[in-house]
């Protein structure tokens, strides 16, 4: 019977907890930005990586398979690692590798292009190179590829170590053992590489002869299709493919013939079985993305949260103190969202008779609401969820100001609410001493005369470099003895510098009249990239005060949302105890579960008994 229940109450487990996110507690600066750009596609400005790839894209121009570009880019990033020394691997080096024979074509140089404007102070350049590769496999067709983050970038480039097709065996197996991959390894590797894409006339015009009547390159596909899928090996099996590095005439370049039967085509073999192959790949091309030099330590997997606090920002708008966010919550695409539903902000005052929600709760409505496509990012898409986004914009009382904030989903069809609080603590707003204000902030992207030192050209070939104005709100009675921002953008054309710097701000009553409670303080600098964040402080005797990751990506041409109407109630006891004990949302479904399995116990206790 105990067991008959404890079946019955482990077969339940994943159906109530559809998406597991371990520890994850809000904010985490560097999860939230990596989870972003991984399941949502984007940056914070909305800006595509994913666009440029999904849905396995085709150049425009040379019709090259952008998915097959990112992938190899990413393989021969990761080619330079020596496992002898723990030196190279994943760390975004060969951006300054591709002027050698080994990193020779197009393709590099296209791909550099599409990653620029991507990595900020927590994505590393290294990070969305090994995005970019599981979203060219994603949207192929090809598995999820968990990812990783944290890498580490280097500022000049490494040993050698990619192959090169006219390389003999034994070159090409110590190749990849010093990279960190044995024989059976390599030949997996190579045919998950391979599967996507061709050769190229332009970059190997004695393998694949050019067309004189084109301007473009002819490419020579590996197998069949353009998705990834295990082509590549049932061609190579039963004798028909075309894959050039195999039954090119030139038996010296036919490098995937002699790595593919390097155990007597074993491995090729057990790769012939479609689901084999794609659990293969998932696996090799996992641990590939993963080999990065010896003093980096990668994150623990990124997953998708199933509810996630996007843009949360206390800042001023038209003169007003306001809250924003917007709570992101995941949609299975097989079933239709509750058009119904209502989701509700609720946060308590820092100060004041109701400080911590002591008496009085405040609520909110969504303002607005957005339904996304599946296609936002092909890693959630092949998951099976899109997301739903509600805002939220709430004027702020400033003698309240704000100390905490939560969600609750009400479905409105009688069930329960859900609670969105952090684990039981709430979503906290540390401080709100020192804000960034965009709204008050502009950037003027001019361009620059031959004088200037910096200059930035962009992919169209046009020099710019960006001026920031910036604003800060500095609170009342923090009277600041230094206001100032870390500033810091890695997104430069061709990666040549990091940005890192220091700038002072000022305070400008004559511009920005105080106002609510706070001061104002503005001030300038250029920037020849194109992701710049901050670090925002204000010093108060021992204190600082400090907005970490402050975006400057959306700044004056913020499409303006009126703050929506605010509620009070009385703070519930429930929620009095769910915030100040600490229980969390997943404590209380498990507490559901056991009463479930009360529920079956008693039932089966019944069966029996009948
Ligand atoms: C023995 C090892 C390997 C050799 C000699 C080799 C060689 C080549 C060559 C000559 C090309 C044509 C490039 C061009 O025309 O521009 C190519 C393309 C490609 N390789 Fe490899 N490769 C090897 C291993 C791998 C591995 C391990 C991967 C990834 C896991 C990979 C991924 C790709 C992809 C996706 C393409 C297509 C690129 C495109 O169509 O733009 N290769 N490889
Ligand atoms: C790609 O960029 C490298 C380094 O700037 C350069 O040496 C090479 O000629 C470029 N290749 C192509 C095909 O444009
Ligand atoms: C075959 O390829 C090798 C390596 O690229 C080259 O040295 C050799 O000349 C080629 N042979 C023929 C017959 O084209
Ligand atoms: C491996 O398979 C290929 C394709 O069927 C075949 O041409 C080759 O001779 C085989 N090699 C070995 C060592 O069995
Ligand atoms: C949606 O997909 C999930 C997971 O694959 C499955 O368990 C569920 O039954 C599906 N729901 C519908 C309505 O098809
Ligand atoms: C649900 O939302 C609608 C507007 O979206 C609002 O009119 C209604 O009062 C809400 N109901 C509850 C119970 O919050
Ligand atoms: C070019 O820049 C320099 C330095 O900023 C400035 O003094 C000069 O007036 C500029 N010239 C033009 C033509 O804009
Ligand atoms: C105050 O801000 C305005 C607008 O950004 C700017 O033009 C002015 O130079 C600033 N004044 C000081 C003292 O920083």
């Amino acid at each position: 019977m105990c067991r008959k229940t404890l079946v019955l109450v482990l077969q339940l487990l994943p159906l109530v907890i559809p998406l597991s996110s371990a520890a994850y507690t809000w904010p985490s600066p560097q999860y939230d930005a990596l989870e972003g750009l991984l399941f949502e596609g984007r940056r914070s400005d909305g800006s595509s990586l994913s666009d440029l790839v999904h849905p396995c894209r085709k150049r425009t121009g040379t019709l090259a398979s952008v998915p097959a570009e990112w992938l190899r880019f990413a393989f021969h990033d990761m080619a330079t690692h020596n496992v002898d020394d723990g030196t190279g691997g994943l760390d975004g080096s060969i951006v300054y590798e591709l002027g050698r024979p080994e990193n020779f074509g197009l393709g590099f140089n296209q791909t550099l292009n599409d990653f620029e404007a991507f990595p900020n102070k927590l994505v590393s350049r290294a990070d969305v190179i090994s995005i970019g590769a599981i979203m060219a496999v994603a949207t192929c067709g090809g598995p999820v590829i968990p990812f990783r983050g944290g890498r580490i970038d280097a500022w000049a480039g490494g040993a050698t170590g990619a192959p090169e097709p006219q390389f003999d065996l034994p070159t090409l197996t110590e190749m990849f053992r010093k990279q960190g991959f044995n024989q059976a390894e390599m030949i997996k590797l190579v045919a998950c590489g391979h599967t996507m894409g061709g050769v190229r006339s332009s970059d190997f015009p004695q393998l694949v002869a050019p067309d004189p009547n084109s301007v473009y390159p002819v490419f020579d596909d590996f197998d069949t299709t353009m998705a990834f899928d295990n082509d590549v090996v049932t061609e190579y099996l039963d004798g028909s493919t075309k894959n050039i590095l195999v039954v090119g005439t030139n038996q010296t370049m036919n490098s995937d013939l002699r790595v593919f039967e390097a155990d007597g085509n074993s491995t090729m073999r057990s790769l012939g079985d479609a689901t084999v192959f794609q659990s293969e790949c998932q696996s090799i091309l996992a641990r590939m993305l993963d080999v990065v030099p010896k003093d980096v330590t990668l994150t623990d997997e990124i997953t998708l949260l199933p509810a996630k606090v996007n843009a949360a920002q206390l800042t001023f708008e038209k003169n007003q103190l306001v809250f924003k966010s917007t709570f992101r919550l995941t949609q299975p695409t097989n079933a239709t969202a509750n058009a119904n539903r209502n989701v509700t902000m609720l946060w308590c005052d820092k100060y004041g008779d109701n400080k911590n929600c002591a008496g009085k709760t405040n609520t909110a409505l969504s303002v607005s609401k957005l339904a996304e496509s599946p296609d936002v990012s092909p890693v959630t898409k092949n998951l099976g969820y899109s997301f739903l986004l509600y805002d939220f914009v709430v004027p702020i009382n400033n003698a309240a100001s704000i100390s905490k904030f939560w969600f609750k989903v009400d479905e409105m069809d009688g069930s329960a609410a859900t609670t969105y609080n952090n684990g039981g603590s709430g979503y906290p707003i540390d401080q709100d001493q020192v804000l960034f204000v965009p709204m008050l902030s502009h950037v003027d992207v001019v361009a620059v005369n031959t004088t200037s030192p910096q200059t930035y050209t962009n992919r169209y070939g046009q020099e710019f470099t960006r001026i920031y104005s910036l604003v800060a709100a500095v609170r009342d009675g923090v009277n600041p003895s230094r206001v100032y921002a870390e500033v810091s953008d890695v997104a430069v054309k061709d990666f040549p510098v990091a940005i890192s710097s220091t700038i002072e701000f000022t305070q400008n009553s004559t511009s920005f009249p105080p106002q609510s409670g706070y001061t104002f303080y503005t001030s300038k600098m250029d920037d020849i990239g194109l992701q710049l964040t901050m670090d925002l402080h204000a010093v108060s005797g021992q204190s600082t005060y400090t907005q970490t990751f402050v975006q400057t990506l959306v700044l004056d041409n913020t499409p303006y949302v009126k703050p929506g109407a605010v509620s009070t109630v009385a703070s519930s006891k429930s929620a009095a105890v769910r915030l100040v004990g600490g229980r969390s949302w997943e404590v209380w479904h498990a507490l559901v579960l056991v009463a479930f399995g009360v529920v079956y116990l008693g039932e089966s206790l019944l069966g029996w008994a009948l």
